[in-house]
Formats: structure tokens, sequence, C-alpha cells
């Protein structure tokens, strides 16, 4: 496996760069905005190409780099169902894998901090967000935080085995990993007796709002590609007009998402599946998109939200294919427009 931790020394925030071989694909948790220059460095130098960025949470101390590195990567940008982030590509939901070439990450909902913070268990590495750092554990005083169900997260991730290596979101002391033995053991904060006691603790700390908060928290809430910009192109249907594109001959409705995703919110009847992680194979000269668009189809691309086929009909334009489509917003306005799925 190759494994990079990376440090912002203006928030203290560590982001991390996962990847094995192969093709290269690489994922990386927590990216801040100022340091995307580096990371693109480091994918260069070390051959790597990457496929998915994802936030712990919705960070009030620094500007996260999701935004940028899906423009300047075409990467798919995540978080959890229940931010309130405007758009990211993927949503997942506890239990989720989130998956590159040769690498798994296991989501769990680790709510607390904020009510949209995850934890992900990497085989032998949890990263740990703000919900447990070295020797302490992420404020739960704003942002929706909830000293009682950071308690409860805490005790799932102590459930882990004792060797697994705790990777946080920030260190301020200069620390970079422990173990859930360490923590469990040399913790102050965990020494609490139960919820309770752990939430007057932590309702004693009186800690000052981040010096980024009023900046980093709206910013961090406006990460959507403007798929305006590819409507007035006139590249995109509302979800209201792809209802009567159903079933039609000229047609080919592509499916974007994961797998994982259809089975969970259902599929646009007809229509198939090619997943955006293959997309720029298949927009190829003899790729499986490009030969259907070339029999004089018009492809019109859907996604979960509307970001992932919005950068697919941006690069098939590229490529010259100019039928492509995409429906904007997504399955999530599919829902909402009472589409049909199967
Ligand atoms: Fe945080």
């Amino acid at each position: 496996m190759i494994f990079r931790q990376l440090f912002d020394s203006v928030s203290s925030t560590y982001s991390y760069v996962l990847a094995s071989r192969r093709g290269g694909e690489a994922l990386i948790v927590d990216p801040v905005l100022d340091k995307v220059d580096r990371y693109l460095k480091l994918m260069e130098e070390l051959d790597l190409r990457l496929v998915k960025a994802v936030d712990t949470h919705l960070h009030a101390d620094h500007i996260t780099g999701l935004g940028a590195l899906r423009d300047r990567t075409h990467c798919v940008t995540i978080m959890g169902e229940q931010s309130k982030v405007d758009v990211v590509s993927m949503r997942i939901a506890d239990g989720d894998r989130l998956t590159i070439e040769g690498l798994s990450l296991d989501a769990l909902y680790t709510p607390g901090h904020t009510d949209d913070s995850y934890c992900f268990l990497c085989g032998d590495r949890i990263f740990t967000g703000d919900t447990l750092l070295i020797r302490g554990t992420g404020r739960t005083d704003f942002q929706n935080g909830d000293s009682r169900a950071q308690w409860e997260s805490l005790q799932r991730l102590l459930r882990l085995p004792d060797e697994t290596l705790v990777f946080p979101g920030h260190d301020y002391k200069g620390d970079t990993v422990s173990t859930i033995a360490e923590e469990k053991r040399f913790n102050p904060r965990l020494k609490a007796r139960d919820a309770e006691e752990y939430s007057t603790l932590m309702a004693s700390l009186n800690l000052p709002n981040p010096k980024m908060m009023d900046v980093a928290v709206p910013a961090n809430m406006h990460q959507g590609l403007h798929q305006e910009e590819v409507a007035r192109r006139g590249w995109a249907f509302t979800a209201e007009e792809a209802k009567s594109l159903v079933g039609r001959a000229d047609i080919a409705l592509i499916d974007l998402r994961e797998k994982s995703e259809r089975e969970r919110k259902g599929a646009i009847p007809s229509s198939l599946h090619a997943p955006y992680a293959d997309l720029i194979d298949n927009i190829e000269d003899g790729g499986l998109i490009h030969e259907l668009a070339a029999t004089g189809k018009t492809i019109v691309f859907y996604c979960a939200f509307g970001e992932r086929s919005a950068m697919a009909v941006q690069a098939a334009q590229d490529k010259g294919m100019t039928s492509c489509r995409h429906i904007e917003g997504g399955m999530a306005a599919w829902a909402r427009a009472g589409g049909e799925t199967r």
C-alpha cells in the first residue's frame, strides 16, 4: 500500500493519500485547499491518479480542497449523507465501502464532533477525523455537535482491535499516529465513566471558536460544480424533461454511479451502467460510449447529484461527442420529479 500523511501547519490538519499500485488509483482524505498544489505534485511524483477525495466532516478550521481537486483532476468528491454541503458527487452512509483499485475503506458514521462526522477503516488503520484525536477528542460545542453522541461513537471505535492504528484529522502537539490500545490507556477524555460524565467534561472546556470558522464553514458549504454553466450551453435536461427520454430508441441513458449506489437508490429504467471511473476509456475511440454515440444515439449521462455527469458531458464534448447531455441534479432530482426507478 502507498500511504502518505501530509500536514497543513496553518490549521494543524492531517490529510492522507492512499493508493495501491497497478493503474495507480489514489484517494485522499481531508485535503486542505492551500495544499492542493502539493498533493498534485506528489501524485505526479508517485505516478498516481487521484480518483476520489473524501472529507470526514464539514470542517470549520480550514477550507477543504475537495472542489479544487475535483476541478483539476475530475475526481469524485465524497461526504456522508448527513452533510449539508450543497453538492458532492457521492454520498455515503454507515457501513458503506469506499473503493479504489486494490483498496477499500469501511465508512463508520460517528456523529458527535459534528452531525456529519465519519471515520474510515482501512485494514489495520482508522482515519478518525475529529472524532478521536491523539490523547484528545474533537470539540462538540458547535456545528450540531453532541457530546453524548460522540461518547457512543468513541465506544464504537474503542471496540476495534487494540493494535488498530489511529490516524487523526488534526494534531496540535506534533504527534502523528497512535493505536486504539494506547488511547484506551492514556487518553484523558476516555477516562470518563459514562456519556453523562463525558458530556459534563466537554461542556466545561469553554473553547474559543476556530480563527477560520466564519470563512471556512460558508466556503465549505458550497462545493458543487456550476451545473448551470453546463445547462447554459444546452447540454442538460431537467429531471422532468428526462422522463420523456426513457425507452426512446434514439437515446442512450448512461448511469455513471457505482454498483452500490445503484443497489441502494435504484436506476432509471432502460439505462446502461458505465461507472464514472471507466469514463475516459469509454469515451475514447473504440470505447463503449464512443461507439454508441457513433450510431447516432444521443448519450444522456446521469449520476447521484449531477456532478459526475456534468464532468462527463464536458469530457465527452471535449472529445468531439457533441450530442452528449446529462440530467441536471441526477437521481436526487429524478426522485423529486417522481421519475420511475427499477
Ligand atoms: Fe472538525
